[in-house]
């Protein structure tokens, strides 16, 4: 394991999973994030059981996830809370209200956890590739109505470091009291180091630019996500439009 803290980068090649000790730090910083309305609507799932990784690294298409790292999945839940108030009205814990917050209390919850793992100099990525298949995820984690699997995290010893990935200029993205002002010239030096990041880097290194990289995604086939809100309907939460 490294000495110094992790600086941010996606790690996708573990040499093994964190120890026992690291995952009870890991998930307690996790449960102590901040909370919309102390409401806690989230469960964290750890999936170790090898068949469940393979279905999961099948799904989103990301093979690392069948090695030796911890997948942890964030489920959006308000199952627990609807529990405990069965005569109460549901509206405030399946509508909009509890769904937005359930997704920031996963959200903080996952980017605590993945903070805290860089600080242990563990390596860590995040999978939002389990929506494509969010019904296998619920079938899979045999997940009760009022949750979603909103957020997977791979979590493990890194094997190899990757580059950080250079971020857009600070000027582009940071406003004063309105939207920020920037003009081309800012956003094609950003393109330009971003190609020189893709062309060099040590692995699955390509000719690509930001822009490229952004026209191949408008093209990436996401209609699985377009099934969602039939899928959160299933699972009982009322969105009206
Ligand atoms: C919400 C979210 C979902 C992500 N989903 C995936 C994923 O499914 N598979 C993957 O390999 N990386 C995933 N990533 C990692 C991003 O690709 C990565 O953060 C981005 O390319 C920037 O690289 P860096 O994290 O190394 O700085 C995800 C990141 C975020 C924040």
């Amino acid at each position: 394991m490294t000495e110094q803290p992790l600086k941010h980068r996606s790690i996708r090649d573990f040499a093994a999973a964190p120890s026992a000790a690291q995952q009870a730090a890991l998930e307690t910083t996790a449960q102590e994030t901040a909370s919309s309305n102390y409401l806690q609507q989230f469960t964290l799932i750890k999936v170790t059981d090898t068949t469940k990784k393979q279905a999961v690294a099948e799904l989103t298409h990301c093979p690392f996830v069948a090695g030796p790292g911890l997948l942890y999945v964030f489920v959006l839940d308000t199952h627990r809370n609807l529990r405990q108030v069965p005569d109460a009205d549901a509206h405030n814990l399946t509508g909009w209200a509890a769904l937005l917050a359930g997704a920031a209390d996963c959200q903080l919850a996952a980017q605590a956890l993945v903070s805290e793992a860089e600080t242990q100099g563990l390596g860590t990525c995040y999978l939002g590739s389990i929506l494509n298949d969010s019904r296998q995820m619920i079938s899979l984690l045999k997940l009760p109505r009022h949750t979603f699997p909103l957020l997977g995290v791979m979590v493990g010893v890194p094997e190899g470091l990757s580059q950080p990935k250079p971020r857009l200029p600070h000027a582009v993205v940071v406003g004063d009291n309105q939207y920020p002002t920037w003009d081309a010239a800012a956003l094609q030096d950003y393109d330009n180091t971003t190609r020189d990041y893709y062309r060099n880097r040590p692995v699955n290194a390509r000719d690509s630019g930001f822009v490229d990289m952004l026209l191949a995604y408008t093209k990436t086939d996401l209609h699985q996500r377009d099934e969602i809100g039939q899928i959160l309907k299933v699972q009982g939460f009322e969105l009206p439009q």
